[in-house]
């Protein structure tokens, strides 16, 4: 287990009020970290940041849709003036839906592209924006292993994360002599609120009843078990600090086996 502390970043994770954006923020902040949540479930993400605060952590929450730059902007500069220099940044708020690619409408597509794909590339900009003032920083972006593996009833899902690794590698290249990292994380499947939902759909594609949906995929991964939010964590504690000094425009696979490129 990786004990390496936080202290002295400051962190904006999006997403952080569900899965494993929540679980990586509880967990940074143990180790030291100021944390920001970025997310548009107050309710959900001021239950993470009471349990941080109990903890004896520091962490502050900012409504925003991640869609809006303008709202990005407000809550990033806001960390800044509490927490001072933004160090590292985590775009881990997401949405997925599995359907038949014909029943794919428009409404889907543009939901899905716009907090997958453009709410990633808006949290960029400012994250940069920010870092290149501070001398640098880390970012680590939320792809999947349908970043880099086609699946079907996720055409729409599969294509926004495709998208994510060319925006991090793109990005990373463009950034690498700045000190500033990005880089990707690939999970398989992680037992959190999206697949509490998705579980349901997958059953459909499968003919399966949604509670065997979890074991099924368990039984077909080398490993033969899922991706545990202990995994995402140790994976984004590398990717965001020195032990990963040469490492930029890079994604790690956390599947079990299940993929190699
Ligand atoms: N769970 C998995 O198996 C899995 C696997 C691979 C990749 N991922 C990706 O990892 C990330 C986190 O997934 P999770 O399982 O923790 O999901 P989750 O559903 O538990 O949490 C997602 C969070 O994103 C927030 N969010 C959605 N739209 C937003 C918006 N417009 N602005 C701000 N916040 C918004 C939600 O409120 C929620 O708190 C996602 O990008 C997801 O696509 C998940």
């Amino acid at each position: 287990m990786n004990t390496e502390k936080l202290t002295g970043k400051v962190i904006v994770i999006t997403g952080a009020a569900s899965g494993m954006g929540a679980a990586m923020a509880k967990d940074f902040s143990a180790r030291e970290a100021k944390v920001a949540i970025l997310d548009m479930n107050e309710e959900k993400a001021q239950e993470v940041i009471k349990e941080i605060e109990a903890a004896g952590g520091v962490a502050t929450f900012y409504k925003t849709d991640i869609t809006n730059k303008t709202q990005i902007e407000t809550a990033a500069s806001d960390v800044e003036e509490k927490f001072g220099p933004i160090t590292s940044w985590v775009n881990s708020a997401g949405v997925s839906k599995m359907l038949p690619f014909l029943d794919c409408d428009e409404e889907l597509w543009d939901l899905t592209m716009n907090v997958n794909l453009k709410g990633t590339f808006l949290c960029c900009q400012v994250a940069i924006d920010k870092m290149l003032k501070n001398g640098g920083g880390t970012i680590l972006n939320m792809s999947s292993l349908s970043g880099k593996k086609a699946s079907s009833w996720q055409t729409i899902y599969c294509a926004s994360k495709f998208g994510v690794q060319g925006l991090t590698q793109s990005i990373a290249k463009e950034f690498a002599d700045k000190n500033i990292r990005v880089n990707s994380i690939c999970p398989g499947i992680v037992h959190t609120e999206m697949w509490d939902r998705l579980k349901y759909e997958y059953a459909k594609k499968r003919d399966l009843d949604p509670e065997e949906v979890l074991p099924y995929f368990k039984k077909n991964i080398p490993m033969h078990k899922l991706v545990d939010l202990q995994d995402v964590i140790q994976a984004a504690i590398f990717l965001l600090t020195d032990c990963s000094s040469y490492l930029t425009g890079q994604s790690i696979n956390l599947v079990g086996g299940e993929w190699m490129d």
